[in-house]
């Protein structure tokens, strides 16, 4: 029997999925970056800016950043100032173009448009795995996780940023109220497409939870798992080492 997907609250079989959440990246786009800093009150920087600093990123760390969009956590990593090789995976090209022009003149940084629950890479190549604010919009994430173990060399480690769960019931209450009421409305005025903000508050809602993702790392393969609750706990950093 074929498996049902999220798409928001609305049950889809895996192609609708994968192409209704294309539809919503290729609408919002050209929008993307001001509509983050709208929403988040431009909170979602300081979120990337700490996800960053987790990565304790070496000197010629080999580093994938999957559904790397308008390209926010390579250019924060490229602020550090350590020399690294950056491969920028997105399945949409509209997101990875708006990456590609903020970037250009960058030195070591490849741009590849592939889905992150196939990846063509080796096994073993990369140093770092890191995934911000990707990993709800995937169809099968069990099966990108697995991918990321996959590609990572042994001691390798991976990295999700991702909304999550607020630890106290009063900012969870408030929080709902913006998430299903205030934020398509912003997405109306700002990105002129209301649904693709209500499907972003929906993806939020029935995203795992920070203990069930880590039990979903380890399940694939990683250890020494770790959460990191930013915000009270809206947003988390997911940690696993391969091993
Ligand atoms: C919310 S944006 C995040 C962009 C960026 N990482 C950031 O933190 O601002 C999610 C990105 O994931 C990409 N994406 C969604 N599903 C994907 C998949 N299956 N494989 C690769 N990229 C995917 C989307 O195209 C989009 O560019």
């Amino acid at each position: 029997m074929k498996k049902d997907y999220n798409f928001g609250y609305t049950k889809v079989n895996s192609k609708q999925k994968t192409k209704l959440v294309q539809n919503v990246f290729s609408s919002v786009a050209p929008t993307y970056d001001v509509m983050n800093d709208f929403m988040s009150l431009g909170m979602h920087r300081l979120w990337k800016k700490r996800f960053v600093e987790v990565m304790d990123i070496k000197e010629n760390d080999v580093i994938l950043d999957v559904g790397s969009g308008s390209g926010d956590i390579a250019n924060e990593i490229i602020k550090s100032q350590i020399s690294t090789y950056l491969y920028l995976f997105d399945l949409n090209k509209a997101m990875l173009e708006e990456g590609k022009k903020r970037l250009k003149n960058k030195k070591n940084i490849n741009y590849i448009i592939g889905n992150a629950e196939n990846l063509n890479f080796e096994n073993n190549f990369f140093d770092k795995y890191v995934i911000s604010f990707c990993l709800r919009n995937i169809t099968d994430y069990i099966l990108s996780i697995k991918e990321a173990y996959r590609v990572l060399k042994p001691g390798g480690k991976y990295f999700c940023l991702e909304f999550s769960n607020p630890k106290s019931s009063l900012i969870s209450s408030s929080y709902k109220i913006y998430k299903s009421k205030i934020l398509p409305l912003l997405g109306g005025i700002i990105a002129k497409d209301k649904n693709a903000y209500r499907y972003l508050s929906e993806s939020i809602d029935l995203f795992p939870s920070q203990e069930e993702l880590k039990k979903n790392l380890y399940d694939c393969g990683f250890q020494k798992v770790k959460s990191i609750n930013l915000f009270n706990g809206i947003v988390a950093i997911h940690t696993g080492y391969k091993i």
